[in-house]
């Protein structure tokens, strides 16, 4: 073959083989494959040696070009790979803003069941869980509410087509744990509770709320007063004041709810205190025996302890929140304030 054909064929493969690399090790290899010692373009040159003397002058003047356009065009290609490779590596450009990222938070009505979880479960509550939705049986009759007591008007009942209810308070959970479990019992059930109430910014139709059991034998009230005591300092801090009143739930005798002591200073202290300076926060009492009997449990070798305590009520208190329509309505501008 005629020294000028090679030199197209050379100079021809060259160009296809540099326009589809895009690698700065494939390029390596282009080099060599010319420009090395060994490569085609030496190659080329020690051909030079059998043409007529005549004719070595003008092919070596066409070779030197070829060589000369293989090295340019090589490292030519060298930069436009290397400064793409920076651009994807998105190597580090100190100057330029920070990137933002959002952390998730959790909501806080998770915040304080977690908060009042741990302080039960700190001093031997275990943590336990009821269904949703419920029997009537578990929901009132084992409560102690019977069919037509006017306790069940004190809740107003979402009432599913199959009989079942959605519960209207987390008191079934001791009904499902006594019957699962044998005394002695130390429980806290956190969960929803759903009301058919008029929504307002202090009523909505689904809340929370943690509800407590204590079984064994001999369990007075004054047990009940100190636990309660614990959690009221633990929540509001050491020089919290609390008192008890008497009050009546069926399921409990006697039955109490526990007021704070949360001040009359400012207007909204009066407002969210009626007047008073105290805050009811939580339904407590010792458990009935009939609800003992219920379940199968010795009312005359046990008493007990319970008390039901409203999740919302206390995140309102403990964020200075006045709409309890809030915490439903999904606006991470709002719930994310509770880092
Ligand atoms: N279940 C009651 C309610 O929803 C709250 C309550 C009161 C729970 C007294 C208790 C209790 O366990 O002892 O209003």
């Amino acid at each position: 073959m005629k020294i000028d054909i090679k030199i197209n064929e050379v100079n021809d493969k060259f160009n296809q083989e540099i326009s589809i690399v895009n690698s700065i090790e494939d390029l390596e290899k282009i080099k060599n494959k010319y420009l090395s010692r060994k490569g085609l373009v030496a190659s080329l040159f020690s051909e030079l040696a059998n043409l007529d003397s005549a004719e070595r002058p003008k092919f070596g003047n066409i070779l030197n070009d070829l060589k000369l356009k293989i090295t340019n065009v090589i490292s030519a290609k060298v930069s436009t790979i290397t400064s793409s490779e920076k651009q994807n590596n998105n190597s580090l450009d100190v100057t330029l803003p920070g990137k933002i990222t959002n952390t998730g938070c959790v909501h806080p009505l998770t915040k304080v069941i977690s908060q009042i979880e741990s302080i039960f479960t700190k001093i031997g509550f275990s943590i336990a869980y009821g269904p949703e939705v419920d029997s009537d049986f578990f929901n009132f009759e084992a409560l102690n509410i019977p069919k037509h007591h006017p306790a069940r008007d004190m809740q107003d009942t979402f009432y599913l087509n199959d009989g079942h209810v959605l519960r209207t308070h987390t008191s079934n959970s001791q009904i499902h744990f006594m019957l699962n479990n044998k005394p002695p019992i130390r429980i806290i059930a956190p969960g929803r509770v759903y009301r058919n109430e008029d929504v307002s910014v202090r009523s909505y139709c689904l809340f929370h709320q943690i509800e407590g059991l204590y079984v064994d034998e001999n369990v007075t009230f004054s047990d009940l007063k100190s636990v309660l005591n614990y959690f009221a300092r633990e929540l509001f801090g050491n020089d919290v004041k609390t008192r008890f009143r008497p009050s009546y739930f069926p399921f409990t005798e006697p039955s109490a709810e526990m007021d704070v002591y949360w001040g009359l200073e400012s207007e909204s202290d009066k407002r969210i205190t009626k007047g008073t300076g105290w805050l009811e926060i939580l339904g407590c009492g010792m458990v009935d025996p009939k609800v003992f009997n219920n379940v199968d449990y010795d009312a005359s070798k046990l008493t007990g302890y319970a008390f039901g305590v409203g999740i919302e009520r206390i995140a309102m208190l403990l964020y200075g929140i006045e709409d309890i329509r809030e915490f439903y309505k999904g606006d991470i501008r709002f719930t994310g304030q509770f880092k």
